[in-house]
């Protein structure tokens, strides 16, 4: 409960992020979410440094001229971005919008895992997932789709996110009296 409840997107990220032997650490527990088939179907792609600045470049050579600097800027806002791939198995007896729901178990349970280490986390999406250069300089597939990145590091020493109370979501809850 205290690491659901102190877990907060973090906007202003700087080093040290994990490495990547870390990472890869973070991600066999985050990999251990339900996953209806064991099907695995998604993947990460870490950028840091000049892959950062390669995507960054790449996403700004699509935008309007009058916007480029600030896409490159934003991209290159955290030391790490973790790109999440939706690989689907298709045609399989789990459909794909489980196979969805399993993707996105694991980005979650990854977030959570990063923030009992110490480290922020923002799970972002935007230009990244439409961009067609992106997607050709990652390699992704065309049976594949981009779930935009976690941007990851060590948030910034100004950030200290209160504890969220535990909101009441009861109207979210029925009950089938019969
Ligand atoms: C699928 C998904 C996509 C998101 N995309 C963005 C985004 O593009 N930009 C952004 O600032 N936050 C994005 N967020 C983060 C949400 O804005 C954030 O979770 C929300 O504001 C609540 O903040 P909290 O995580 O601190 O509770 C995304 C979250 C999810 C789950």
């Amino acid at each position: 409960m205290t690491a659901i409840l102190t877990r907060r997107s973090i906007h202003s990220l700087r080093g040290p992020a994990p490495s990547d032997q870390e990472f890869a650490y973070l991600l066999k527990g985050a990999a251990a979410a339900p996953d209806h088939g064991r099907l695995r179907p998604w993947r990460w792609i870490l950028l840091r440094d000049a892959d950062l600045e390669a995507v960054g470049a790449c996403l700004a050579a699509e935008a309007e001229p009058e916007e480029r600097a600030l896409v490159e800027k934003k991209f290159m806002r955290a030391p790490l971005k973790a790109v999440l791939v939706f690989s689907p198995t298709a045609e399989h007896r789990v459909p794909e919008w489980e196979q969805l729901a399993s993707a996105s178990n694991v980005a979650y349970g990854l977030m959570l895992l990063l923030h009992a280490r110490g480290f922020g986390s923002i799970w972002r999406t935007g230009r990244l997932c439409q961009s067609p250069g992106t997607r050709n300089l990652l390699g992704v597939r065309p049976d594949e789709q981009l779930l935009g990145s976690l941007d990851i590091g060590t948030p910034g020493v100004s950030v200290q996110p209160a504890r969220r109370s535990l909101e009441d979501v009861t109207d979210r809850m029925r009950f089938l009296r019969t």
